[in-house]
């Protein structure tokens, strides 16, 4: 085996800064964590300190689970080759997660990340629409390659360009957007908002390929979209002719608990016209996959330009995505999300009849967020106060950290096998720092 040599924290600080672009940043970045070894929610650092993880959604079945690691080595003793060899894991593989999606989304292309899959998605779109422009959600975040940062907001709007075919609609947020839970039908509200870019963008004699969305926009602040949402949209996108991609990136492999997919909260009769997927898919392997209609596949095809892809859907990538789908099925991981994430969530919305910076609770599954603000009634976002508990949890060895337009939610995306144990722990110490918070501001 080889090895390499164990430097001591400030050494590797020092070589990272020397040696890796300092626009990689680190998770807490003033005093940040040295990880050895990590296993299920439980991290390690160089001196045998435990941290408890609750951000590690690509770690999904629990940090090196044995089952995947094993599946893992086992390949890698086989064979592992070009994805052009003829082999059976990669048709295993695209039946068993056939078997968890609607049957009208039936072809499967594999690659190594959630940004590939989705530029591959919009490639599909415009191929099979002949349209270019897409309509994406305020604050989004799709990738990092250069047609994903063009529609992320989340991301172009820091560098201070917007392309001609990309049009923003607003975040169907019902705690802090225009329509809100006191709306009567905020699903329609909100989706009419991208009927009206829709017909902006024909008025300039344009026309919409795709509706980007995840299924619950995640860097806009763990967002749950009004029930009715997606189906409107999806009426609108398809009357003008394009499509609707649903990004399943950070969602998706039964977070939610109650169903495989975020999409399919939004009912049997919602189903969109492609879906992407990454980041838990291999457990922390790049493997990532586009699923879409035979229809989208052949219009694809039919552009006579081979889709090849070196790495993607390799026998070991595909080794690896079975041995997540057995674990998730073995040790009831969706069933865990729903009773440990419900939990977390009634631990946490008991604490706002304590504090009143506890905005808002909001999220289903494992996939879940608290919003700070510094006043009920305006909601003003309690951007510091965040960032202040996200440090102290940090020095009780909790990791978490914050999203949303003004990064004022604490987020969960623990790996599937958080347990009630760790929920209280988690809610018992947010409920110290918050009284830490409210008797002494001058701390913040
Ligand atoms: C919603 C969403 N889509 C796509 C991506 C890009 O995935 P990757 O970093 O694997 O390229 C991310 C990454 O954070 C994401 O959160």
């Amino acid at each position: 085996m080889t090895s390499v040599e164990l430097y001591d924290k400030t050494k590797t600080l020092e070589m990272r800064k020397k040696l890796i672009g300092q626009s990689c940043r680190l998770f807490f970045s003033e005093d940040p964590i040295k990880i050895v070894r990590a296993r299920g929610q439980y991290l390690y650092d160089e001196n045998g300190v435990e941290y408890l993880d609750c951000i590690s959604n690509v770690q999904h079945v629990g940090h090196c689970h044995p089952l995947v690691t094993k599946a893992a080595a086992a390949q890698m003793e086989l064979l592992n080759a070009n994805s052009r060899f003829l082999h059976d894991n990669i048709v295993h593989y695209a039946t068993r997660l056939a078997a968890t999606l609607p049957p009208k989304l039936s072809v499967f292309y594999f690659v190594n990340s959630g940004s590939e899959a989705n530029d591959l998605a919009l490639r599909l779109a415009r191929q099979h629409t002949q349209n270019e422009d897409v309509v994406v959600l305020d604050h989004a975040y799709h990738g990092h390659l250069t047609s994903l940062i063009d529609i992320s907001p989340y991301k172009f709007r820091k560098l201070g360009r917007q392309k001609e075919w990309v049009h923003v609609a607003p975040l169907p947020d019902t705690y802090r957007g225009e329509f809100r839970e006191t709306h009567p039908d905020p699903a329609q509200a909100y989706a009419d908002t991208v009927k009206e870019v829709i017909d902006q963008v024909h008025s300039k004699g344009r026309k919409v390929a795709a509706f980007f969305a995840e299924s619950l926009p995640s860097v806009g602040g763990q967002i749950i979209m009004p029930y009715g949402y997606c189906s409107k949209v999806a009426e609108y996108v398809h009357a003008v002719g394009g499509v609707y991609v649903a990004d399943e990136v950070q969602t998706g492999f039964g977070r939610v608990g109650s169903h495989y997919w975020a999409f399919q909260l939004q009912g049997e009769a919602f189903c969109p016209d492609i879906v992407t997927m990454g980041k838990p898919m291999g457990n922390g392997h790049p493997l990532a996959c586009v699923v879409t209609t035979a229809e989208i596949a052949k219009a694809f095809t039919d552009n006579g330009v081979e889709y090849f892809n070196t790495f993607g859907g390799n026998p070991v990538s595909c080794a690896v995505g079975l041995a997540v789908l057995d674990v998730i099925e073995k040790e009831n991981l969706m069933a865990n999300a729903l009773r440990v994430g419900g939990h977390l969530k009634e631990l946490l919305t008991e604490l706002q009849s304590r504090h009143a910076m506890m905005g808002d609770v909001r999220g289903v599954g494992l996939f879940l967020g608290f919003e700070l603000v510094k006043d009920q009634t305006e909601r003003t976002p309690a951007t510091e106060e965040a960032a202040h508990m996200v440090k102290k949890l940090r020095e009780r060895q909790i990791c978490v950290s914050t999203d949303g337009p003004w990064e004022s939610v604490v987020k969960f995306k623990p790996p599937m096998c958080f347990s009630m144990v760790d929920a209280e722990r988690v809610v018992g110490n947010i409920d110290e720092i918050l009284a830490g918070i409210e008797t002494g501001m001058a701390q913040v």
